[in-house]
């Protein structure tokens, strides 16, 4: 496996495995890797002839600097996580010099899918991620992407830039992995307190006991009674929880509505942001 730290050699590696007729895989990542991610990495690999996993902490997407700061960095891990666990060609992980060898003043279309929640709660997040993704897919141009469904509605908002740039790349949506306990495995997690480590599970076992509800409770009414349940927690404190059609993000008001119905979450476990969602129904 080779590590790569400029566009021009990734660009090389990609054009050499083009040239070798292999299908090439993208796992866009910001490193501290974990099973999640070794999963989507595992997928790339079984799906396509060449694999580039990148590593990059897109400094564009964080709208707190004090989360950019603390976000967790360690390269040397990730290399040998997917090294040893997985068949990965390169790991490809630049600078903020190389990505952004200029400010980049790009302005992405996020109407409708990228408006509401994550993008209401954190301004300017989902312009930053379309920055650094579609950077990357002109870097690498893989015929696949892989991202996990933990962050589900920024799968929608990648999928709308995808259409709206005319990228011809298949965007492959992952399962989320979770710890034994049910909590969603995620880089945030190894900042959580010992505490808040204890409690996080219960937002997985709420969402989990409120798909049991649909019958008797309208969308709206099993949100509040989502949020009193994971509330009810003294060390959490539920920041929004959304049922929302699957594809277009937005809330909906009866079950009818739609055939793909997903509850979206985000959780303050202290000083992290926890999220999460749960697929009521999927036509
Ligand atoms: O999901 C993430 O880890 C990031 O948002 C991504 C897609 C790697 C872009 O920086």
């Amino acid at each position: 496996m080779k590590i790569i730290g400029t566009v021009s050699e990734l660009k090389q590696a990609v054009a050499a495995a083009r040239k070798a007729s292999k299908t090439v895989g993208l796992v866009p990542t910001m490193g501290a890797l974990h099973k999640g991610h070794l999963s989507l990495v595992k997928r790339a690999t079984e799906e396509n002839g060449f694999v580039v996993v990148s590593v990059f902490v897109n400094p564009t997407q964080f709208n707190n600097p004090e989360d950019l700061r603390t976000y967790p960095r360690t390269l040397e891990a990730d290399v040998k996580l997917v090294e040893s666990n997985t068949t990965a060609d390169v790991v490809f992980a630049p600078s903020v010099e190389e990505m952004y060898p200029s400010k980049d003043t790009r302005m992405f279309d996020l109407s409708g899918v990228g408006e509401v929640m994550e993008g209401k709660m954190r301004p300017g997040h989902f312009n930053g991620v379309c920055q650094v993704v579609s950077k990357l897919f002109a870097f690498v141009t893989p015929d696949k992407a892989y991202f996990g469904e933990k962050d589900f509605q920024q799968i929608a908002v990648i999928r709308k830039m995808v259409r709206d740039c005319d990228f011809q790349i298949e965007i492959v949506d992952c399962p989320i992995v979770r710890e034994d306990d049910g909590l969603a495995v995620s880089s945030r997690n190894v900042l959580l307190t010992p505490e808040h480590r204890a409690v996080a599970p219960r937002i997985h076992r709420v969402l989990a006991e409120s798909t049991g509800k649909v019958k008797e409770m309208r969308p709206m009414e099993l949100t509040k009674w989502v949020v009193s349940e994971v509330d009810a927690e003294p060390l959490l404190k539920v920041e929004y929880y959304e049922i929302v059609d699957g594809l277009s993000m937005q809330r909906i008001d009866s079950w009818e509505e739609t055939d793909y119905a997903v509850g979206c979450i985000t959780v303050q476990a202290g000083n992290v942001r926890l999220i999460d969602n749960i697929i009521y129904k999927k036509g």
